[in-house]
């Protein structure tokens, strides 16, 4: 399971300007639970050092097949290294030049990541980054056709800025998605095979007049990126999204709604074909009584708004659940642990991740981290990780939970 370490990722670097990159890609993989062994070309040591990557992942990087000691050592290390390539779970090259993807391809083995290729059954990623002409090269595009047909992973590099100055493709992939294709390709893939999971994201919007309105700082990435991991587990996924400026995860079903009212309305109608539900939306608990018709002027004075409490819509789930697994959020700014436990017993929930608010984690950032509650057991600490990690952690609990109840 991801957190342990139980994996390995023997992450290949080549020479190239996005070498640097390396570097946070290492730390992301970690993050993502994986232990990391990075092996690098001589031209990759010449954009960072083997020391940093070393630092970043506890491990001695192997840059040589051969190193210059007596012969029995030398080929002593030699072997040595050919069976940590073959121990690992995935070999990813990232960043991959057009040149490495050459000799892969062709299946030369003149280094030791080369040679490391060759040794080993598990998985290939390769995450490309070079100048535009040279990604649209034919001889590029064969390449990876041919590396592709015997079942490579090519994690498509975007279009930007390019270090030669141009604009292009040919930019490495975000490491979030060179994280999750890293994922996949460890995961048994269809382990949500058969749920049906219905999620809330973002905030909700309650009218005050025409252009006003009471709204929190929800970004909606948390609950985008459960939806994103459960469909690429095998689920059929129903997104009821808040106002968020995101692009709907491939596969998944999108409603789009302003309101709390409208939220609950949604996940209502839902509800009848969901098997799970994870409530990530922030929800306002209040909306104004009455929405003026008309843009409230400030030569009136400072408004009187009267509030009126919104539906509760886990609550309500909570009550109509069946056998369905039902999963909360808890943002808190205080007394985490204690508010999160309660919210778990009030709204009926099965789990319930408490997110402390503040600091680099939380609302409309990257990363989250917090404490995974259920009604019986330990609470599981989850370290500062990626919202896509953190989505796999709640999913991985929820499949847990359902194995335990069908026992
Ligand atoms: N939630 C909901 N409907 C609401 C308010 C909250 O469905 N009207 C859901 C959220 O999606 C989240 C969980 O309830 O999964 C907890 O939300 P939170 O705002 O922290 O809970 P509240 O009950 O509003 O608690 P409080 O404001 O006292 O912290």
């Amino acid at each position: 399971m991801p957190g342990e370490e139980s994996k390995t990722v023997l992450l290949g670097v080549t020479g190239g300007i996005a070498a640097y990159k390396a570097a946070d890609l290492a730390r992301e993989l970690r993050r993502a639970g994986f232990a990391v062994q990075v092996a690098m070309t001589a031209a990759a040591t010449k954009f960072i050092t083997p020391l940093t990557l070393a630092a970043l992942t506890g491990k001695r990087v192997i840059t040589s097949l051969f190193e210059d000691r007596s012969d029995e050592e030398t080929l002593q290390s030699a072997i040595a290294h050919i069976d940590v390539a073959r121990a690992a779970d995935a070999f990813l090259v990232a960043p991959a030049s057009a040149d490495v993807i050459a000799k892969l391809a062709l299946g030369l083995a003149d280094d030791f990541l080369t040679t490391a290729h060759l040794a080993f059954r598990g998985p290939l990623l390769v995450a490309p980054a070079m100048n535009t002409n040279m990604w649209e090269h034919p001889a590029t595009r064969e390449n990876l056709a041919m590396l592709r047909s015997r079942g490579a992973t090519v994690v498509e590099p975007g279009f930007g800025e390019l270090a030669c100055g141009t604009v292009g493709a040919g930019r490495m992939a975000g490491l979030d998605s060179i994280v999750a294709a890293v994922r996949d390709a460890l995961r048994p893939p269809e382990d949500l095979n058969g749920e049906h999971v219905l999620v809330t994201a973002g905030p909700t919007r309650e009218a005050l007049d025409p252009v006003r309105y009471i709204s929190n700082r929800s970004s909606g990435r948390m609950g985008f990126a459960l939806a994103a991991e459960a469909e690429r587990r095998g689920a059929s996924v129903t997104l009821v999204a808040g106002p968020v400026a995101l692009p709907t995860p491939k596969g998944c079903e999108r409603i789009d709604v302003e309101t709390a009212s409208q939220m609950c309305d949604a996940v209502l109608d839902q509800l009848g074909v969901a098997t799970i539900v994870v409530m990530a939306a922030a929800v306002a608990d209040y909306r104004p009584v009455r929405r003026a018709g008309r843009k409230l002027k400030k030569r009136d004075g400072p408004p009187h708004i009267s509030l009126v409490e919104t539906p509760d819509i886990l609550r309500t789930v909570g009550e109509r659940k069946g056998d369905r697994i039902v999963v909360g959020f808890a943002a808190e700014t205080n007394d985490l642990e204690a508010n999160a436990r309660r919210k778990l017993r009030a709204k009926g929930c099965d789990l319930v991740m408490a997110n402390p608010v503040g600091g680099e984690t939380g609302f409309d950032t990257d990363t989250n981290q917090g404490i995974l509650l259920r009604p019986v057991g330990e609470p599981v600490r989850i370290e500062p990780v990626s919202k896509a990690e953190m989505a796999a952690r709640i999913l991985d609990e929820a499949i847990g939970l359902r194995q335990r109840r069908a026992a």
